[in-house]
């Protein structure tokens, strides 16, 4: 199949990064990051989650960071949904795009939203219905894609079986998250193929960690399967708290490096997008986490 010509980038820094972070980190911080990257040319950024805040304290300010962000017209803010009552919060808080998450591997779901997989459809069911009553978008992730930190192997037939379900549900878009990194590019492609038999490629969008150093072999995998949305964060901060080991997501800036050295538009400026890195980077004392975000800073310097 042919590259796609353009690539949405869905940034997931500020919540997928930020949740990971050892340190509290301040709502201005992620106020001033989100601002940021909205001046960056990118369309979507999911800034949060109405969780439990005994299990994710660093997301416990969402409401705040939804109500204090800059909202550029131009994109759209997103942010994570495990069931009802986080709906009703979402909802009070003024959203306009939830992301409800399940997994395809039983023991993962347990461990990050305390119910089995059907248990967790159960729950979204309603989220969906009541998100379409209010006019709210519905974006679905999927843990666990390409392997689980606790059960091994997940055969394709199952990522295609539950990614079919949530896509019938009312989500406009399922990120496939390779939340452990261990995928590799036929291995994606397997998957692809597999859940492309159920759902359009069009509402796929590829969510990899970069653990195992896989991620952008296997997102150019996915393009060449017709992928055309690709889940990142800049710096590649992040991780899973339920996924030992786990490293962050891949790095914007080396997805952007790269798309832009196919001619594949996105739509989102580089440089800035390299000096957002620099900038939350520092704020949370660490080194960028990108290559392509390094080398520039270094060339800079
Ligand atoms: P539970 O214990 O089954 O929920 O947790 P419950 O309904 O039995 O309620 C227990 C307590 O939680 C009650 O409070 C509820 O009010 C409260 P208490 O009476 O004990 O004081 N509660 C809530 N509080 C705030 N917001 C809510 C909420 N729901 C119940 N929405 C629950 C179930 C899902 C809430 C919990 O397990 C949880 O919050 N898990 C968080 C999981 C999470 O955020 N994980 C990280 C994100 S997923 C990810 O990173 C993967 C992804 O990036 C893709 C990939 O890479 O694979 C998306
Ligand atoms: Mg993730």
């Amino acid at each position: 199949m042919a590259l796609p010509t353009k690539v949405k980038m869905f940034e997931v820094g500020p919540r997928d990064g930020i949740q990971n972070e050892p340190n509290r980190v301040p709502t201005a911080v992620k106020v001033e990051f989100i601002n940021r990257l909205s001046e960056t040319g990118l369309q979507q950024i999911e800034i949060g989650a109405f969780v439990s805040p005994k299990v994710i304290p660093q997301m416990a300010d969402s409401r705040e960071v939804v109500a204090q962000i800059r909202k550029a017209p131009s994109v759209t803010y997103s942010t994570l949904v495990p069931n009802m009552k986080g709906f009703d919060q979402a909802l009070e808080a003024g959203v306009e795009e939830i992301e409800i998450f399940g997994a395809v591997s039983e023991a993962f779901s347990q461990k990050n939203i305390n119910c089995s997989i059907a248990e967790s459809l159960d729950r979204f069911a309603p989220v969906c219905e009541a998100a379409k009553k209010h006019g709210i978008r519905v974006r679905a992730a999927v843990s666990c894609v390409l392997g689980c930190p606790y059960e091994g192997e997940i055969a394709p037939e199952k990522v295609a079986e539950v990614t079919e379900i949530l896509y019938e549900m009312g989500s406009y878009e399922v990120a496939l998250g390779d939340t452990i990194g261990t995928g590799t590019p036929e291995k994606t492609k397997r998957m692809l193929e597999a859940i492309t038999k159920r759902v359009p490629v069009t509402k796929l969008s590829a969510h990899f960690h970069d653990t195992y150093g896989q991620a952008l072999a296997n997102i150019y995998a996915a393009l060449e399967e017709g992928v055309a949305v690709v889940d990142s964060s800049v710096a590649g901060l992040g991780g899973c708290p339920y996924a030992k080991g786990a490293t962050g997501n891949v790095a914007s800036e080396d997805v952007l490096y790269m798309l832009n050295g196919m001619g594949i538009e996105t739509g989102v400026d580089f440089d800035r997008l390299v000096d957002v890195g620099h900038f939350i980077s520092e704020a949370l004392g660490r080194e960028v986490g990108s290559r392509a975000g390094l080398a520039t800073l270094r060339k800079r310097a």
